[in-house]
């Protein structure tokens, strides 16, 4: 089984993903630190050296590269989906589900991680708000291909645990 959780930056998908990897004896693997330990360098750092459909591509071979991992749950970074052929690699290659976050939470979230992501370049709260809600406009085509949605409605909410019960229904 290979799990792939898609979302905004922000969404929680690498701490909902560990702890659900947990919960269930499975591995985890962040793939944009995946990407960094391949690259020997950080996301920020291939951005500003490489521009981002250097990326991409990266994200791309990376994302394959999953294809060779069992009993894996993979947080995606948040534009992966939407470049090249990935979302539907994706559902082929396992079980997708997106962690649907609002533009609240999102903006408090990333408010206070900036600094480590190259696409919030210095925004206000406003200015952030405004990114994310128009970046959401143009991504939600493709997190809405998953096969499992799941709707983060506030924070505090136990996502793991909450995700961990559903697969054990549908299972
Ligand atoms: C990106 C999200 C980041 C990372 C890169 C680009 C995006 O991952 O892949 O900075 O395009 O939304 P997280 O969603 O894990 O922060």
């Amino acid at each position: 089984m290979r799990i792939f959780l898609l979302g905004f930056m922000g969404s929680g998908k690498s701490f909902s993903g560990k702890r659900l990897a947990e919960k269930f004896g499975m591995s985890f693997i962040d793939l944009d630190d995946y990407i960094e330990e391949q690259e020997g360098r950080t996301i920020r750092e291939i951005f500003e050296q490489e521009g981002e459909p250097y990326f991409r591509k990266v994200e791309k071979e990376c994302l394959h590269e999953m294809g060779e991992k069992n009993m894996t749950i993979i947080s995606t970074g948040g534009g992966t989906p939407c470049f090249f052929d990935n979302m539907e690699w994706m559902n082929e290659n396992g079980i997708t589900v997106f962690l649907d976050t609002s533009v609240e939470i999102l903006t408090n979230r990333l408010l206070d991680e900036m600094q480590k992501r190259p696409l919030l370049k210095g925004f206000s709260r406003e200015g952030l708000k405004i990114f994310i809600k128009k970046k959401l406009e143009e991504r939600n085509p493709f997190y809405h291909q998953t096969q499992i949605l799941y709707h983060q409605k506030e924070e505090g909410q136990d996502v793991a645990d909450e995700l961990r019960k559903y697969f054990f229904r549908i299972m």
